[in-house]
């Protein structure tokens, strides 16, 4: 009998986070669950004054259809800013400006991946590109992350064994483990995808939120052949919906043709209103505001992790983004936890979603503090620590 689904459909789940953030909205309950920026940081009153001013001054181009590359002022923009934040030479012609990060994912899968194709990524990795790829049904071979990076032996095993189409990576505050490569990772990792002839694809969705240690270049400055992805979403706001790929001619030839067939381009009014607002505003102070909010709230999560958590319990200490990643005692289902937080109003997402290989990371979890205030916080740690106390005794 034909079903009326596609096959992919049955390979690809629903996104877990999206399913608890439903529980996670009401009032009473403290969410460590979601990835979403603090609103209080958004830069409203000038993105309203940006809002204002392409629309009285330009109504009849913004609203009209625009160019699948994308609002070239912006593109020059961001070139500008990787030539002098991170030393990239990069032309505007090798950026596309999409609808947020994840549109990224899947014009990247939709140009490379056949069904069975290997894609190389870390264990945990970023659940929507997990979410975004599946939809192409390739072959995961996932890589453990240690603290400082994946383990490069492995990648270079793997990439002995099996032809990767590409290695996914967030090296950078990584989502959900909270992780940074090194220097010499990044660089070891760039020789192994070198030597291998194999495609990066380096997710930078976090990269200017360091509030801890020293900058580090991108994998992009050690690796041409990689593809760079950026986003507005934690540095302005994620509702506007607009991100970038900057890839090489031949690659960008390519995501021209899938982005054109996706959505013909990008919403362009939210374009013109972040390049108004980034012409009209400085960004740098704006960032350093978010910086400044979001490393406090990550030491204090730290602070009081290490104040009311059981000793056995490990965490991360990320230098910057969003996230904390927690392993509990082998025996400890982060799922049965979960179910025992959520009971006394706390949230957060339990690890074995981030894992491809079903039963891993049972024993993990991540936790967002970007979200939650001081007093929040506290109350919710505190409630957590009950709760794993409640399950190790
Ligand atoms: C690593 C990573 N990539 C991409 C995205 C998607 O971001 P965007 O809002 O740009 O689509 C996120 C969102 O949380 C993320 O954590």
């Amino acid at each position: 009998m034909v079903t009326m689904f596609a096959d992919r459909m049955e390979n690809t789940k629903k996104s877990f986070i999206r399913e608890i953030l439903k529980v996670t909205q009401q009032p009473e309950i403290i969410s460590f669950a979601g990835g979403l920026p603090d609103p209080a940081l958004f830069p409203s009153e000038e993105l309203a004054a940006a809002a204002g001013k392409v629309m009285s001054d330009d109504a009849v181009n913004v609203l009209q259809y625009s160019t699948t590359e994308g609002y070239l002022p912006l593109r020059e923009f961001i070139a500008q800013r990787y030539l002098e934040k991170n030393g990239l030479k990069i032309s505007p012609s090798e950026i596309l400006i999409t609808n947020g990060s994840q549109q990224s994912l899947d014009l990247i899968g939709k140009v490379f991946l056949n069904k069975g194709d290997r894609v190389v990524i870390e264990s945990p990795g970023y659940l929507g590109a997990i979410q975004s790829f599946s939809i192409f049904e390739p072959q995961f071979q996932e890589i453990p992350l240690l603290d400082d990076g994946i383990d490069v032996d492995l990648l270079d095993k793997t990439l002995d064994e099996c032809d990767a189409k590409f290695f996914y990576t967030v090296p950078t505050f990584q989502n959900p483990s909270g992780i940074t490569y090194s220097k010499e990772k990044r660089e070891a990792v760039a020789n192994i995808l070198e030597k291998h002839g194999v495609v990066c694809v380096e997710d930078n969705a976090y990269g200017e939120l360091r509030f801890a240690g020293e900058e580090v270049p991108t994998i992009r400055n050690y690796l041409d052949n990689t593809i760079l992805m950026g986003s507005f979403s934690k540095i302005i706001a994620p509702g506007l919906r607009l991100g970038w790929i900057c890839a090489n001619k031949d690659i960008m030839e390519k995501l021209l043709v899938v982005k054109q067939a996706a959505d013909l381009h990008s919403n362009y009014l939210s374009q013109r209103i972040i390049c108004q607002y980034l012409m009209d505003s400085d960004v740098d102070s704006h960032i350093a505001k978010i910086k400044d909010v979001y490393g406090s709230r990550r030491d204090h999560m730290i602070n009081m992790m290490a104040r009311y958590f059981p000793e056995n319990i490990i965490y991360t200490k990320p230098e910057g983004g969003m996230f904390v990643w927690v392993t509990l005692p082998e025996s400890v289902s982060s799922m049965d936890l979960f179910n025992l937080a959520i009971k006394k109003n706390v949230a957060f997402v339990p690890g074995s979603p981030f894992y491809i290989t079903e039963g891993a990371g049972d024993n993990t979890l991540r936790l967002n503090f970007s979200n939650s205030n001081q007093s929040e916080i506290e109350d919710g740690i505190k409630r957590l620590a009950a709760c794993i106390e409640k399950l190790t005794f």
